[in-house]
């Protein structure tokens, strides 16, 4: 997969998806929405990929929307605007939070506006406790549109989103973890190594366990308690049809047969299985 504003990796079952526009600190262009939309939908298809992980270039998770490419150049095209904006929702609500493997945002540093909802729709988030975050748009006139303002609705307390929406004021990774918008923030130097030993842990989990997981969550939050109930029942025969059984086979068996505490861990050899 080649691309002009990406690069996308593979290293193991981890896909690494790199914003890569350095010289504009990832700022999100037309073109970059067009080949995120493709590339989500490539990799949503790729039995390789076991975990996402989305990151920026150079010192920048990413700058947003491109200010000029974006919202100045094309001021005089509403046509144009509209078309790239359903592209550039569809790709950080939608195809992220639903993409069918679980997905990490590893910010490296700035990251503002437009892309929050980058970390907001992925599963989990790790920071460089460097990195600046912040909801820039009100400090050149703008509002929190398309889903930004929802996506912080989402993960935030609405006490922290309307802090940060109204005020403009950057934060760093700390207290990004304080307000729960990532789960982690270390070191910027250790955040590569950290961001990969989880992506390896992940990868190495049964995948339509992580993936059904992601299900319940993701469509169960909107549904009445008899109907998420229902939906859980019906994933659990999913669950047992697509893995033959091996949850109850293995899984249980091998904890009844005092092979593991998977209270405390997963089943050995679980790693190499890869179902
Ligand atoms: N859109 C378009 N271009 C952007 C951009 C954006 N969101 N953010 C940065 N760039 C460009 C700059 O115009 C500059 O281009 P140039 O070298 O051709 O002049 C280049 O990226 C480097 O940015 P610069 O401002 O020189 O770097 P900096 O380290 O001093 O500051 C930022 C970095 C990100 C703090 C600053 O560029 C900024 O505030 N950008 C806007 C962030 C924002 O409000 N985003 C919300 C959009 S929804």
């Amino acid at each position: 997969m080649t691309y002009e504003t990406l690069l996308v990796g593979r290293d193991g079952g981890v896909t690494t998806v790199t914003l890569n526009r350095p010289a504009k600190k990832n700022a999100m262009n037309p073109t970059l929405h067009r080949e995120m939309h493709d590339a989500l939908t490539r990799l949503a298809d790729d039995e390789g990929t076991r975990v996402l992980i989305i990151t920026g270039a150079g010192e920048a998770f990413s700058a947003g929307m491109d200010l000029k490419e974006y919202f100045y150049d094309l001021k005089d095209r509403p046509h144009e605007v509209d078309r790239i904006r359903v592209i550039s929702q569809e790709w950080r609500d939608r195809k992220l939070r639903l993409f069918p493997a679980p997905t990490i945002a590893m910010v490296n540093g700035y990251c503002f506006g437009g892309a929050l909802p980058i970390v907001a729709s992925c599963d989990l988030a790790l920071a460089a406790e460097e990195a600046t975050f912040g909801l820039s748009e009100v400090n050149f006139g703008g509002i929190p549109a398309g889903p930004v303002a929802w996506a912080m609705g989402a993960v935030l307390h609405p006490r922290d989103a309307l802090w940060y929406m109204l005020t403009g004021e950057p934060f760093d990774g700390r207290r990004a973890v304080e307000m729960r918008l990532v789960n982690r923030a270390v070191p910027r130097a250790r955040l590569e190594a950290e961001t990969r030993a989880l992506a390896a842990s992940l990868a190495g989990k049964d995948r339509y366990a992580l993936k059904l997981t992601k299900e319940l969550f993701r469509h169960s939050r909107g549904m009445e308690m008899d109907a998420a109930l229902a939906f859980a029942n019906a994933k659990v025969r999913e669950l047992t049809y697509l893995q033959q059984g091996a949850w109850i086979e293995e899984g249980i068996g091998r904890f009844l047969a005092g092979e593991y505490r998977p209270g405390l861990a997963e089943r050995p050899g679980e790693g190499e299985r890869g179902s």
